[in-house]
């Protein structure tokens, strides 16, 4: 059992401590924006924040999160710069990544708010998209980044 809190609010989850925290966020907390894509942490399709950092959810033991912060897509609100420029660029293809890929791309605006295309290639590098929207993805962060819509 782990209380922690997700999007705002204060959650206890009776799975395993050692469960993966992907598990927690899905079927115990029915929040199925986050996705599963490899299991191993090398895909990035379940990535959240912990305390304002980007972790790959699948990796995490759910005990980890005790007391922290986790937040999800839908801790984003809909609302959220990231999300209108994923709009406005028509980003997703068939859409299965890009949650993860949009809380890559917050966790790193948040600390580097006007990123170059060297800054964003490191930091998006290990979130995979098998339709390959990768330049529409890029566009999306710059113009989330108020850089304009170059990619
Ligand atoms: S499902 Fe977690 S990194 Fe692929
Ligand atoms: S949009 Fe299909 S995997 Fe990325």
């Amino acid at each position: 059992m782990t209380t922690f809190r997700l999007n705002g609010r204060e959650v206890t989850v009776k799975g395993p401590d050692d469960a993966p925290l992907l598990w927690a966020i899905r079927d115990e907390a029915g929040l199925t924006g986050t996705k599963f894509g490899c299991g191993i942490g090398q895909c990035g399709a379940c990535t959240v924040h912990i305390d304002g950092e980007a972790v790959r959810s699948c990796s995490v033991p759910t005990g980890a999160v005790a007391g922290r912060a986790v937040t999800t897509i839908e801790g984003l609100g809909g609302e959220h710069v990231l999300q209108k420029a994923w709009i406005e660029t028509q980003a997703p293809q068939c859409g299965y990544c890009q949650s993860g890929q949009i809380m890559q791309a917050a966790a790193l605006l948040k600390t580097t708010p006007h990123p170059t295309d060297a800054e964003i290639d490191a930091a998006m590098g290990g979130n995979l998209c098998r339709c390959m929207a990768y330049v529409r993805i890029k566009k999306a962060i710059k113009l989330a980044a108020g850089q304009g819509a170059r990619a």
